[in-house]
């Protein structure tokens, strides 16, 4: 993934790639132009108002489900900004560091059940510390109450499964949508300190509350936008510690600190890579003969970012948590800028030093081996970290 974005950031500020469909859109993976063109009014995620080729998608286009859903991250302009407001109070830093005790009691029941496996077993620490670390956040997010939680993981799990057949997927998203309906009728009864509750708020008085489907599509994108992102960076972070054994030494005697490691690895192996689309307004000249015509789609490479050599000279392709300058738009810029950045770095912050601090000799199964990634060009994750809590 890495080598291909390189290989397009040295053909230009933006390179027109082939997407499922076929679509055509214009990579970007320079930091520069990624920044300019994120906050640039003249580009929009809003493919009804802006695409007009939008008519000629095909029946079942594979990329549907994440550029039609019509909620804010795939709105623009005042429309964008009056539906993210909604949601944001959940994301406070207040709010999110309330979480604290909840994510650390999860991370805790998770480490504790790693560390009781007999000595050399293996287990894959997405399967059995990322991935259930981030469900519960997400549930807690949501105010999703205890009755209502149970086997909610394994509907996740099979919506954001890429490989599900087109019959399988509109099962499992009926089931979601059903969840996710029986959480809004609790909810309305039983409103509480959480997003869902937010959402179901008059936002001013006199002012219409969101319609139901808009409601779900909100519930959907926090969903989708915040769980496999966050398992990603767990586990790239785990995978880059246990390859890298000198820097973890640093680590666990105190000389480099999470946050450096959890910016490091963001820089590093962003979790997201490309999160189509965008669509440009009117002509944009970027210069170097390149010129994105009006209604021309556009893929960000968010992940391309920190590796970019302009902006790190000193050898972007080595994961350092040492060097000065960690920049990275792992998280987006400008107005989409990811809502869940400090949730998910709190998230990450307590699933790291919960494991390394509970296994001192934690290692790699098959050290050496580069693990197996997830088969997509939007999600930039390990797809299985084999460990050994306790080696023999
Ligand atoms: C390491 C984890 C994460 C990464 C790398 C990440 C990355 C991103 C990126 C790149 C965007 C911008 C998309 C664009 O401009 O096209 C974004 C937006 C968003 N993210 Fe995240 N995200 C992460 C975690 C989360 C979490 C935990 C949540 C919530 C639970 C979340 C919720 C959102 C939402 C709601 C948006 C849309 C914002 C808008 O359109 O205004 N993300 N994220």
């Amino acid at each position: 993934m890495h080598a291909e974005a390189a290989a397009l950031r040295a053909q230009g500020p933006a390179v027109l790639v082939e997407l499922p469909g076929p679509v055509y859109a214009w990579s970007v993976t320079r930091h520069d132009v990624i920044q300019a063109l994120t906050s640039d009014p003249r580009v929009s995620r809003d493919p009804r108002r802006h695409w007009p080729g939008l008519a000629d998608v095909p029946e079942g286009w594979a990329l549907a489900p994440i550029v039609l859903p019509q909620h804010f991250l795939n709105a623009y302009g005042e429309e964008h900004h009056r539906l993210r407001r909604r949601i944001a109070p959940s994301f406070s830093p207040r709010r999110v560091e309330g979480m604290r005790p909840l994510v650390q009691a999860a991370a805790d029941r998770l480490v504790d059940a790693l560390a009781a496996l007999p000595p050399g077993t293996s287990a894959d620490v997405r399967e059995h510390l990322a991935l259930p670390l981030s469900l519960t956040v997400v549930c807690d997010l949501f105010g999703i109450p205890d009755h209502l939680r149970d086997g909610l993981g394994s509907v996740i799990d099979a919506v954001l499964d890429p490989s599900a057949g087109p019959e399988r997927a509109l099962a499992i998203q009926a089931e979601l949508h059903e969840r996710l309906t029986g959480l809004l009728r609790y909810k309305r009864e039983n409103p509480a300190a959480d997003l869902t509750s937010d959402l179901l708020l008059s936002p001013q008085p006199g002012q219409e509350p969101l319609p139901e489907p808009a409601l779900l599509d909100t519930l959907f994108l926090v969903v989708g936008a915040g769980y496999e992102t966050s398992v990603s960076l767990i586990t790239n972070a785990i995978g880059a510690l246990l390859a890298q054994p000198e820097i973890l030494t640093q680590v666990r005697e105190g000389a480099i600190g999470w946050r450096d490691v959890i910016e490091e690895t963001l820089r590093f192996e962003g979790p997201v890579m490309y999160l189509p689309m965008r669509f440009a307004i009117e002509d944009i000249d970027l210069g170097e003969g390149v010129v994105i015509g009006e209604g021309d789609p556009i893929v960000i490479g968010f992940a391309a970012a920190g590796r970019d050599p302009e902006l790190h000279p000193g050898c972007p392709e080595r994961f350092d948590p040492t060097r000065a300058s960690k920049e990275h738009l792992a998280f987006g810029h400008g107005p989409h800028f990811c809502l869940g950045a400090h949730l998910a770095r709190l998230e990450a912050e307590v699933a790291l030093d919960t494991l390394f601090k509970r296994l001192p000799d934690l290692a790699l199964t098959h050290p050496g081996e580069r693990p197996a990634r997830v088969p997509s060009f939007v999600a930039n994750g390990i797809e299985r970290l084999e460990i050994i809590p306790r080696p023999a």
